[in-house]
């Protein structure tokens, strides 16, 4: 089969490798129809997450249909067209009973890197490094999918792949982000960073009754897209004290919730930026706290931040002062996808939502290495991109 394959920084190609087999008697096969690229693939892009190997298989937003399965599947048949959730979860540890999701406590076999890293580790995820399991990706026309009674959704003819695709992470992380800042009618929002999980946290925060969503970012047509969706848009480069921006336009008290939809490859800006950067270059620190930063001052008192954006070290000068004496709540996390993937699932079929509406290409998957190459480098015109397998 066909897989878009990983061999270090930038270098991303497609390639014929072995088809995958049934391995447990709960696993599933499915033949690819639509997988997209994410930003959090562009960390892997960047070669920043530790753990990769040559000839890895990226991918972890797919959807297909089951071409075989294991004795042990109980609801799914071969030739049900199902949407997966980027994190994997066994349905009954601690984590999983409590809809914990990516917390789950059994799917990453080479959970030891991540506990002497973190105190703990995440459940794995589809094409994302051995850190989080080495498990193959969905950027293929093939894809082993493990714990299938408990992922997968089987979902009908009528609705799009590409709406469907965007369930499977994009969305429900947006989402979750949102449900996260626990929105009060005449809430202000603001939100870093307007590529697909910014755009999704905006139009969730105005369906969970935000009054205004301020949308940040630093590249013109990802914040049109954000302004579409009736955010007040702040280009974060024309400005050098983004908290006092946001503090005028709040009456000075600062936004209810701030979420952080950039992570740790924030772009830099001013001479804080500048001193992240040098760091992140001299591998002294592993995350640029910029946004961190930002979130943690802007935000009012007693107010939630939320941080859907990825970290994956140790982030330095965070401001754990105002942190503590502002009162604030942080709420984060990988998506605990198998519940909110299923949440996206039943506004798509309520009409309450048009994900495919911030995809701005469609490629195929022989062209996924020049999707990688112009996501990350153009985007000003590319928000989101889907393979079509
Ligand atoms: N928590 C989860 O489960 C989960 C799931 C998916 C993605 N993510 C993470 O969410 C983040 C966003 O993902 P995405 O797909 O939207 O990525 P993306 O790279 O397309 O978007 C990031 C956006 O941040 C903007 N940005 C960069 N520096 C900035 C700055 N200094 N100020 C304001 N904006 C800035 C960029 O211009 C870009 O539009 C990534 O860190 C990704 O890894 C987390
Ligand atoms: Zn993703
Ligand atoms: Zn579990």
């Amino acid at each position: 089969m066909k897989a878009l394959c990983w061999y270090g920084t930038r270098d991303v190609r497609v390639e014929e490798v072995p088809d995958p087999k049934i391995l447990a008697v709960d696993d599933i096969i499915i033949k690819t129809s639509t997988t997209a690229i994410c930003g959090s693939d562009l960390h892997l892009y960047h070669g920043t997450v530790p753990m990769m190997e040559q000839g890895d298989i990226l991918g972890h937003e797919f959807m297909g249909t089951i071409v075989e399965k294991g004795p042990d599947v109980k609801d799914l048949k071969v030739g049900d067209r199902v949407i997966i959730p980027f994190a994997i979860s066994c349905g009954h540890c601690f984590f999983c009973k409590r809809e914990h999701y990516s917390c789950c406590d059994n799917t990453n076999p080479k959970s030891y890197f991540l506990k002497k890293m973190n105190g703990d580790a995440t459940a794995g995820i589809f094409g994302y490094s051995h850190l989080m399991g080495g498990y193959a990706g969905g950027q293929a026309e093939y894809v082993r999918v493990p714990y299938a009674n408990v992922g997968p959704a089987r979902v009908t003819s009528e609705l799009d792949d590409d709406d469907l695709a965007m369930l499977t992470d994009a969305f429900p992380t947006g989402y979750m982000a949102a449900e996260n800042c626990s929105i009060q009618p005449g809430d202000t929002v603001a939100v870093w960073g307007c590529g697909p999980i910014g755009q999704f946290a905006i139009r969730s925060a105005y369906l969970l009754g935000a009054h205004e969503v301020i949308a940040i970012d630093v590249v013109p047509g990802r914040l049109k897209l954000a302004e579409q969706a009736g955010a007040t848009i702040v280009n974060a480069s024309n400005e050098d004290e983004i908290v006092d921006r946001l503090k005028q336009m709040t009456g000075g008290m600062g936004p209810d919730a701030c979420i952080d939809a950039v992570g740790y490859e924030a772009e830099s800006h001013g001479a804080v930026g500048l001193y992240d950067t040098v760091k992140q270059t001299l591998m002294m620190t592993t995350d640029s706290a910029q946004i961190l930063r930002q979130v943690i001052l802007s935000c009012r008192k007693a107010g939630v931040v939320s941080l859907p954006g990825v970290y994956v070290g140790m982030a330095d000068k965070v401001p754990m002062g105002a942190l503590m004496n502002k009162a604030l709540t942080i709420k984060t996390g990988q998506t605990h996808i198998a519940k909110y993937m299923r949440t996206g699932l039943q506004l798509l079929k309520d009409g309450k939502i048009k994900p495919s509406e911030i995809i701005s290409h469609r490629l195929s998957i022989n062209d996924a290495a020049n999707g990688y190459k112009i996501f990350d480098e153009n985007k000003n015109e590319v928000t989101k991109i889907v393979l079509k397998c």
